[in-house]
């Protein structure tokens, strides 16, 4: 009896990850579009207002990623952000960007407190936070943030210098509909609108795609995104978010802060992608997200259903940063 009883709730669990599949972005390559299995690596590239000329085999080196405007670093970049540390660590940039926005398929760090930085590296090398035994499709892909082995001292560099960067407003507009636009994940974990047209039903996803093809897949430090939520989802979040929903959740900003900006060492809820808010949301729930304060969001997470975490993402994504 006991054992009927295991095998259930793990049905149930592993349900529960698979719903929000989609948020994680893997990449599909039997979706992949001819013109990215043809696309020339050898070809030469730049930016609007950058004099640099870079190959996109240049643009993907994890140890070098594209620095298109060098002069605009508010303080000098860490070794480990722009370059890495030896062949295990890559450079912060490559992922989070020079200005800290990252894009859906990694996170933002700009603005985040250094202390709160320094604490999810230590939860990621820890294993404890999005454990690479976790089933999620982030880990079972890759799984980056855990393999790394910087030394305190760099990762402390790292934080000081993200922690510095203002937060800059990354997604110009969040569009309510039924239906998207088609997308797949492309190289990179990117999600991209197909090049072939056509249109399907959003089915209960957050959509978000780069504004510029072309700025995103060179890893321009202030290239946008737009983001498709489903049709009343952002009335629905923000009453989730900012009054509990009669209990469904607790009102985000007794921790977050009163403007969802971040409240000490609890991070900012305003200015994050709202697939990454989605990925938390299903971590922090599922368990995959169990770091050193990890605990005190599972009050907010236990009843929330998929819907209601999307919900929650969308209202969140029409917030200023
Ligand atoms: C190869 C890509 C990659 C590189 C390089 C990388 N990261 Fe990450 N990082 C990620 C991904 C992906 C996530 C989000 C994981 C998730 O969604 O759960 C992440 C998340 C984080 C987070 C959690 C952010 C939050 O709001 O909780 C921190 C902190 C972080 N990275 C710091 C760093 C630092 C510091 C470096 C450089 C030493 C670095 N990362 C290099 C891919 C990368
Ligand atoms: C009781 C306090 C508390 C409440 C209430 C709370 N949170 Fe949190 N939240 C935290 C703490 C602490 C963290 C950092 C956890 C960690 O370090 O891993 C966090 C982290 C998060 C993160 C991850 C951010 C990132 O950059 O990775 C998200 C997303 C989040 N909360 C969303 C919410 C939402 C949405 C609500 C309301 C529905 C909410 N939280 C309510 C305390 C709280």
């Amino acid at each position: 009896m006991k054992w009927l009883v295991t095998i259930m709730s793990l049905t149930v669990a592993l349900a529960a990850r698979a719903d929000v599949e989609w948020a994680y972005q893997v990449v599909d390559e039997s979706q992949l579009p001819a013109q990215d299995l043809e696309a020339d690596a050898e070809a030469l590239r730049t930016v609007p207002g950058s004099d640099l000329e870079l190959t996109q085999e240049q643009i993907d080196d994890h140890w070098n990623p594209p620095d298109w405007f060098p002069d605009s670093h508010y303080a000098p970049v860490p070794d480990v952000v722009a370059h890495g540390a030896g062949p295990t660590v890559r450079a912060c940039a490559a992922c989070h960007g020079f200005t800290g926005a990252g894009h859906p398929e990694s996170s933002h760090l700009a603005g985040l407190t250094a202390s709160y930085i320094t604490r999810q590296m230590a939860d990621f090398r820890s294993g404890a936070q999005r454990s690479p035994s976790g089933s999620s499709a982030m880990r079972r892909d890759r799984y980056w943030m855990n393999t790394f082995e910087p030394t305190q001292e760099q990762i402390e560099e790292a934080a000081e210098w993200f922690s510095g960067l203002p937060v800059i407003d990354w997604i110009d507009e969040v569009i309510e509909t039924d239906t998207v636009p088609r997308t797949y994940i492309g190289d990179g974990r990117m999600r991209h609108i197909h090049p072939d047209g056509g249109t399907e039903p959003i089915n209960g996803r957050i959509i978000e795609v780069p504004q510029d093809r072309e700025l995103a897949t060179a890893r321009h430090p202030n290239s946008g995104f737009t983001v498709y939520a489903p049709t009343g989802s952002v009335a629905r979040g923000e009453e989730l978010v900012t009054t509990g929903a009669d209990g469904r959740t607790l009102a985000c900003a007794t921790c977050h802060g009163e403007d969802l900006k971040g409240f000490g060492d609890t991070p900012r809820l305003t200015g994050i992608s709202p697939t990454y808010t989605v990925r938390q949301l299903n971590d922090f729930k599922n368990g995959d997200r169990a770091g050193t304060l990890g605990t005190l969001m599972l009050l907010a997470v236990e009843n929330l259903t998929d819907e209601d975490m999307v919900a929650i993402a969308a209202y969140l994504a029409t917030l200023d940063p």
